[in-house]
């Protein structure tokens, strides 16, 4: 009895003090507003910039309008009515509003993008945009060209394979090659269990133009990816492990082996590597907790944070070390939840899971 009492106690007390000590653990983390420079929203997009894909003449295809396919139920109904779009903003002339681009009329009433990535043949100038679509019925991965005079996209082919599970996130390697990251395995509402209990039932799969094999299995928590400039590597980011991954990539068939992790100390989303300074670019989230709120009620303001990782390693192994910048802080009311960031020339966008497009010049 009294050891049973003791327990209690002693239990209460645990208790007592997780809470006590729970801000440190950023449970309670704010929005810190931090520019590099003067920062402005971009028309016409309210709607989400979820991710970004840049190309090196400085052409962002920007993904909007997602409608999260998790529970229904958890999120914000204006959600379930947001429009899927693809727009272009040209960092070559930054003062204009970003242009919707034409899809395919094959999917112009079946389109919810998530995930972006493109391909660009050097010699022909010829674009390929890949896009994550969660049609109704299964996540396809949409391969369109893209016509420059026209602004618009034509489809290429659409993939589908019962290893997409859960697709986030797309990363073009050829034409007609790609990697495509789940973040999970269960729809809807078994989601939030899966990644409470911590099943890790995330993958990466490798589609070769013919088939699709899995590269990575088994993990939790999977979210983006990115190539490094010279295609040997490939990152992975990790939200709640607040991770990135680094790969390297078998030029025979694919496979990845993992080399090392970095630490980022805040929630990642989407990543960009800079094909110019090898600088990681990671839309984060500095507190899941509002973002939480804010995907329940799109008016509670969710803090927004961008991470640069400036790797410091040799040519050879560039981040065998590195430094973490924190360029672009927001309280929410700028932009809330920042899910990607990408830089061009002195300047950056941040996108954000369903709220405003942010246009930063860099000065500092
Ligand atoms: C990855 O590649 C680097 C550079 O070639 C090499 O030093 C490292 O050992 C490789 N790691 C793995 C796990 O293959």
């Amino acid at each position: 009895m009294i050891l049973k009492a003791t327990v209690l106690l002693i239990a209460l007390f645990a208790l007592q003090r997780v809470w006590q000590l729970s801000p440190g653990f950023g449970i309670h983390s704010k929005g810190y507003i931090h520019r590099p420079g003067p920062c402005r929203t971009v028309k016409p997009i309210q709607t989400g910039s979820e991710d970004i894909t840049l190309t090196d003449n400085g052409i962002a295809f920007i993904s909007s309008g997602l409608r999260l396919n998790l529970c229904k139920q958890l999120f914000d109904k204006k959600i379930q009515q947001f429009t899927g779009r693809i727009y272009k903003f040209n960092f070559n002339d930054p003062g204009h509003a970003a242009v919707e681009v034409a899809l395919p009329r094959e999917l112009e009433k079946d389109f919810n993008p998530h995930g972006v990535s493109h391909w660009k043949d050097a010699s022909s100038d010829e674009l390929w945009l890949f896009v994550v679509n969660h049609r109704k019925d299964n996540d396809n991965v949409e391969v369109m060209k893209y016509n420059h005079e026209l602004n618009s996209l034509s489809l290429v082919r659409s993939v589908q394979s019962t290893m997409f599970t859960s697709v986030n996130d797309i990363l073009a390697v050829g034409p007609n090659s790609f990697y495509a990251s789940n973040d999970g395995y269960f729809h809807g509402c078994l989601r939030p269990l899966e990644v409470v209990v911590g099943l890790a039932l995330g993958s990466v799969v490798f589609f070769d133009g013919v088939t699709a094999s899995l590269v990575v299995q088994r993990q939790s928590d999977l979210n983006s990816m990115a190539l490094s400039k010279d295609g040997t590597r490939l990152f992975l980011t990790k939200t709640f492990e607040q991770q990135i991954n680094i790969f390297n990539i078998s030029k025979e068939n694919g496979n990845l082996m993992f080399d090392r992790a970095i630490d980022v100390g805040v929630s990642i989303d989407n990543i960009y590597a800079d094909p110019v300074s090898d600088d990681l670019w990671l839309g984060a989230h500095s507190s899941m907790f509002l973002l939480s709120q804010h995907m329940t009620n799109l008016d509670v303001k969710a803090p927004s944070k961008v991470v640069r990782v400036h790797p410091l390693g040799l040519e050879t192994d560039r981040f065998e070390s590195y430094e973490l910048h924190s360029p672009f802080g927001d309280d929410g009311r700028l932009i809330s939840g920042s899910s990607s960031a990408v830089y061009y020339q002195e300047k950056m966008l941040v996108g954000s899971i369903s709220d405003t497009l942010v246009f930063c010049d860099i000065i500092v």
